[in-house]
């Protein structure tokens, strides 16, 4: 292989060495056979270990470095995996690193799938086809900017007072049976098996973790090593700071991971990581080239030069290290996460479909200035492969206009997209409690009669946001990232309360019992100075899941609907599920661009794109990947919640437009490079 670090084979292992592989071996597990094809074996020694003299990593008994990308396969379309894995092998890179998302693949108790862009072998085994070692997360919390960090939402529903990521003995009991499921299907991928796995991550972050649980992690590491059985090396990754130690596991490989607005304290960061590990290789697990993005703020980007300066640096050590994101790709349907009480203290902040990320790849796999000069940086270090690429091209298919097509909240909306009948309790039910992943819920109850105009209606607390009707006339929005909780009603608007609640997404980091819904007590001020708590309330569940969307599609009859509601800009009367059709001559990558509508979600020939909200920005287009589309015709269905492209005076439908370029950075922002 052209990878560079691996030298020729000749075994000299250094005594320490053996002694150190003795110690691992004893408190990991066995040491077993190498199931290799070199002409020397050592029966007790692991393929994949680390000289603690040396500080290295030994491959084969030789030293061995790495520079990883990180590409989650769950961020694009299987079809698009191969050129993606090209792309980042023609960097140089010589490992690939991705997460294991549990809720993907075990989407709700006892189902399971590994299909399409669940099949994960498939894709760890393309990896190893295209010459990359493989560094494993399998979490089973991952973060990565994903709902609920990675962890099915089902754990709720099944346990209501779990606590994730602890000793709780139902989370350990998930987690061995997950476990027990997913790593015999990846165990011949281990290095010692065959394969090119080289480590395997024990949790993530964790000492960012209030919990600071070590029961669970030793538990965790002897759950994880049950299955690798010493044919790869654990390891744990850990912001340098002094809460570090609480990610620390003992006989546990330790890393760290810093961006480029650390770099300058790189001495200090290695420094903290030799305290809590005094010898061994120096690991940046997550080097930054970008950053994540949420609604309603500046897109993030990081210059290229100075990540590749910073690359540089970090290499200088001869540490090694994971681009994070090399290739960031799209949080698809509604898998997107969120983040809570960020620096600068604000709430609840939902991050964007696109994980574009300012990677060194751009979202739909292009190669950027920031890859050539990462490129650059690369072949300072080794030979680069010589590899061939042919990117997809990138067009526009122009503008179509959408047809309004089925109101969510009439007889036929309810029918065509909710899971069926509601459910009626005293208490709204949670996402969590209908088991439902996310999309929509519509709580309804009965208004009393009011002794007030206007009175003010009080929710505790929503997760996240709720459009608020009266006899299904929008009144206002309430939003937990705006902190808005309150709106004041009038007397005779009628007598059927509705909140159609949102899921913007769980919480990825720290906070981890993100729950969905109303929580709390839904009340009406009284003349008396006090409030009346309403109760019993029809929940419907709306997962707006695209089976349901595109089945709908198949079988609605061409009904017009209501002149007056076509006509509507703002959706007075709730989301409006919009339809169309555009006509594809030659395949290629393009950009749904949603500027003038609201806020929503859209699907291509079935598939969810994801939410889209340009308003709030900075995101205005989705990513339609090529592989979603075919000559002729292509369906497209928009569910707005909240206003369509439209002017005031005109009679014509609402449109969108296919562009050949991403808009990730607002309304008027540059265009990515
Ligand atoms: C962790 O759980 C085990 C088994 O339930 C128990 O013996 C142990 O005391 C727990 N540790 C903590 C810190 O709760
Ligand atoms: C990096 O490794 C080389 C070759 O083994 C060695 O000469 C050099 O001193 C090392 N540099 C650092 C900073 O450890
Ligand atoms: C989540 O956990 C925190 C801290 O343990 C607790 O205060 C909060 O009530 C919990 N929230 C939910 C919705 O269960
Ligand atoms: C509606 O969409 C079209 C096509 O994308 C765009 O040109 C137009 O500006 C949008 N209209 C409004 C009112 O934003």
């Amino acid at each position: 292989m052209s990878g560079g670090c691996r030298c020729t084979r000749k075994l000299t292992l250094a005594m320490s060495g053996c002694v150190i592989i003795l110690v691992i071996a004893l408190t990991v597990g066995l040491c077993v056979g190498l199931g290799g094809d070199d002409e020397v074996k050592r029966e007790d020694t692991p393929k994949f270990t680390i000289d603690h003299e040396a500080n290295t990593f030994l491959l084969d008994g030789e030293p061995f470095q790495y520079v990883s990308g990180s590409f989650h396969y769950f961020r694009a379309l299987p079809d698009a995996w191969r050129s993606r894995l090209q792309t980042m092998r023609a960097s140089g890179l010589n490992a690939l690193d991705t997460y294991i998302e549990w809720s993907l693949h075990n989407p709700h108790d006892g189902v399971y799938n590994w299909e399409g862009i669940a099949d994960v072998v498939k894709f760890l085994e393309m990896a190893q086809e295209e010459g990359f070692y493989i560094v494993l997360r399998p979490g089973p919390y991952i973060c990565a900017e994903r709902d609920n960090g990675g962890l099915p939402h089902w754990l709720f529903t099944k346990y209501p007072n779990i606590k994730v990521r602890t000793n709780d003995s139902n989370y350990l009991a998930e987690v061995e049976k997950w476990y027990d499921i997913l790593m015999p299907r990846i165990q011949h991928l281990f290095i010692g098996n065959g394969g090119k796995i080289i480590m395997v991550q024990v949790e993530n972050e964790y000492g960012a973790f209030d919990a600071c649980d070590h029961d669970y992690l030793n538990w965790l590491r002897d759950e994880t090593e049950k299955h690798v059985s010493g044919n790869a090396l654990l390891f744990t990754v850990d912001i340098p700071n002094e809460r570090m130690s609480c990610g620390k596991i003992e006989n546990v490989f330790a890393t760290t991971d810093f961006g480029i607005d650390r770099i300058h304290e790189i001495d200090e960061i290695w420094k903290m990581l030799r305290n809590l590990q005094p010898t061994g290789p120096l690991v940046n697990s997550e080097f930054y080239p970008g950053w994540l993005t949420h609604w309603q703020e500046e897109n993030q980007r990081r210059d290229g030069q100075v990540v590749a300066d910073a690359l540089k640096t970090i290499l200088s050590y001869n540490a090694s290290v994971n681009l994070y994101m090399f290739f960031g790709g799209t949080n698809f349907g509604f898998t997107a996460g969120a983040n809570w009480n960020l620096d600068g203290g604000i709430g609840y902040a939902a991050d964007v479909t696109s994980y574009d990320y300012d990677a060194v790849m751009d979202e739909a796999g292009g190669v950027t200035s920031k890859y050539e000069l990462v490129k650059k940086a690369i072949g300072e270090l080794w030979t680069l492969p010589e590899i061939t690429l042919t990117p997809a091209k990138r067009l526009s298919y122009g503008k179509v206009e959408l047809t309004p097509s089925l109101q969510l909240l009439s007889s036929e909306g309810r029918a065509a997209l909710s899971k069926g009948v509601p459910v009626e309790s005293e208490k709204p039910k949670t996402f969590e409690e209908l088991d439902q992943y996310s999309g929509l819920v519509l709580y309804e109850t009965t208004l009393p009669d009011m002794d007030l105009d206007p009175a003010l209606l009080k929710v505790e607390q929503i997760n996240d946001r709720a459009q608020v009707f009266v006899d299904q006339e929008l009144v206002g929005t309430l939003s937990r990232e705006a902190n808005i909780y309150a709106l004041p009603l009038s007397k005779g608007w009628g007598s059927t309360l509705q909140l159609l609640v949102e899921n913007q997404g769980r919480v990825n980091y720290d906070l981890l019992n993100d729950t969905k819904g109303i929580f709390g007590d839904v009340s009406l001020q009284l003349h008396n100075g006090g409030y009346l708590t309403l109760e019993n309330w029809k929940s419907t569940s709306f997962p707006l899941e695209e089976a349901a969307v595109a089945s709908w599609l198949k079988q609605r009859t061409n009904k017009e609907l209501d002149s007056l509601i076509t006509r509507q800009r703002i959706l007075r009367n709730g989301p409006i599920l919009y339809s169309g059709t555009v006509k594809v001559d030659e395949i290629g990558d393009t950009y749904l661009n949603m500027a003038g509508w609201g806020k929503g979600v859209a699907y291509v020939n079935g598939f969810n794109l994801g939410r889209y909200w340009p308003v709030a920005g900075p995101q205005v287009t989705l990513y339609v990947p090529n592989e979603l589309l075919k000559v002729g015709d292509n369906s497209i269905a928009i569910l707005e919640y909240q206003r369509a492209n439209k002017t005031t005076s005109g009679t014509d439908l609402p449109a969108v437009q296919f562009d050949a370029v991403a808009q990730l950075d607002g309304q008027s922002g540059d265009v990515k490079k």
